[in-house]
């Protein structure tokens, strides 16, 4: 206990005390020193606590996608709690739960038709990579345990995640991780691919590792290979053409679930309702969050292909099929705002939308290529990553800055993460703000030469 804590107020733009919150994924001293606070958001803006406008150039964290303070999943949420707050989900179900199941089935690609819910893109993964272990243990090839992560992939933070993604600084600090799990190389190479608009032509071949990684523990020890259809967290970089095809392929051969984590790419981001649709490539499970209800509620989930349903559905009758949930798994009110969130996306074709204006966005990223310190700008759907050239012995302090000065001198919400900085507004951007946060982009770009 700090004695000299004042006593807190009610004031919600004005907190008295930084200390106490140990803030995720933030440098916490600079932060205390000079915060980035935000009080308020609607459709395209946040409000700061001293009333500035906020271009949101970053959905939130990827996630709102319909915008910020929609009047249709605000009631939603509202009407759902006054009408049902709680409901749990082991043996008991609700009607939003089930609705909502369907809905998502409905805009999943092939015969991905079951759903199973959690409450973040962690959890998503730790269920994905769970059923699938599950699911060869059930068919009595128990010894299919190894998962197959890739280099720079990004599954959030639990162990499981850990464990198969390839982010360095998120893996190092935490002990042995789980056993038996093997990478694929990443995909991103400059010199073959810089300024690509979209996938880039070069690194198909990568996918075929997988053909090294299978002869070398053989296709009987390897349960799943989960990647992100476009890798964002890393710094954004979509697929080669053709790779995804190639790993579905070498999967399909020799017997491996293929796991796509669309956490971010889900919803709509790159102008279809999953990458999977994109790429013309059926995965055996998605995982998702984030989009699914616009950021509102937390809200993960799987869904997975009906021939992984009906191998649990075997047995007698009242015995759990699979032991695996969450208190909060299809929690009332994350449920009540995804199908209205999913309904704002059908209405107004978000999806579509973003599809039709991608060329235009790239186009107007791509105007920032002779900016001084950058080294490549990778664009995709409504994405944009722009690589700045480091600062001697300070790698990741260029972008920290661009970040920080983005936000308090040039009214915009951007992410950093190492020497790139990451674009991804909410889906309902116009043209106008387009050019606005294209604008704001290069005088931060100019403010950290
Ligand atoms: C591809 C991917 N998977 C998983 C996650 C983890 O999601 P969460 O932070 O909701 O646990 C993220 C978060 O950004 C992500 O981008």
């Amino acid at each position: 206990m700090t004695a000299a804590r004042p006593y807190p107020t009610q004031s919600a733009l004005a907190p008295n005390d930084l200390e106490a919150w140990w803030m995720p994924f933030t440098a916490n001293r600079a932060f205390k020193k000079s915060p980035r606070m935000v009080a308020g958001a609607k459709d395209m803006y946040y409000t700061t606590s001293d009333g500035r406008q906020i271009l949101d150039g970053t959905a939130g964290l990827w996630c709102c996608n319909a915008g910020h303070g929609r009047d249709e999943i605000v009631s939603a949420i509202q009407k759902q709690a006054a009408e049902l707050d709680f409901s749990p989900a082991f043996q008991f179900g609700h009607a939003k739960g089930f609705q909502l199941a369907s809905r998502i089935a409905d805009l999943a690609p092939g015969d991905l038709d079951h759903v199973f819910f959690c409450n973040s893109g962690s959890e998503s993964i730790d269920t994905a990579l769970k059923i699938a272990l599950a699911y060869w243990n059930i068919q009595g090839q128990g010894q299919k345990t190894r998962l197959i992560g890739r280099e720079r992939g990004y599954h959030g933070v639990g162990f499981g995640g850990i464990s198969v993604g390839g982010i360095v600084a998120n893996r190092k600090f935490f002990g042995t991780l789980l056993a038996g799990v093997d990478h694929l190389p990443h995909t991103y190479n400059r010199a073959e691919q810089a300024f690509t608009k979209g996938e880039p032509e070069w690194g198909a071949h990568l996918a075929d590792d997988l053909e090294r990684i299978v002869a070398l523990h053989d296709a009987s020890t390897i349960a799943a290979v989960v990647v992100e259809p476009m890798a964002g967290s890393t710094g954004v970089l979509p697929p080669p053409k053709g790779y995804l095809k190639r790993l579905r392929e070498i999967c399909t051969k020799y017997g491996i679930l293929l796991i796509f984590d669309e956490v971010i790419t889900g919803f709509g981001r790159l102008g279809t309702p999953f990458a999977a649709e994109r790429y013309g490539v059926i995965p055996d499970m998605i995982t998702f969050a984030k989009g699914v209800n616009s950021g509102t509620v937390p809200m993960g989930g799987v869904i997975a292909r009906k021939g992984i349903y009906d191998a649990f559905m075997k047995g007698p009758e009242h015995v759990i099929e699979l032991f695996h949930g969450y208190t909060y798994s299809a929690h009332p009110l994350a449920c009540a705002a995804a199908l209205a969130t999913l309904d704002v996306y059908r209405d107004e074709k978000l999806f579509e939308r973003t599809k039709e204006i991608e060329p235009r966005w790239m186009d107007a990223v791509m105007t920032l290529k002779d900016l001084p310190n950058v080294l490549d700008i990778r664009t995709i759907g409504l994405v944009a990553a722009i690589d700045l050239a480091s600062i001697p012995d300070a790698f990741g302090k260029r972008a920290f800055n661009a970040m920080d000065k983005a936000f308090q001198e040039h009214g915009m919400m951007i992410r950093s993460t190492g020497d790139t900085l990451a674009v991804t507004p909410p889906l309902i951007i116009s043209d106008a703000q387009i050019d606005e946060l294209v604008d704001k982009l290069r005088k931060t770009i100019l403010s950290v030469a």
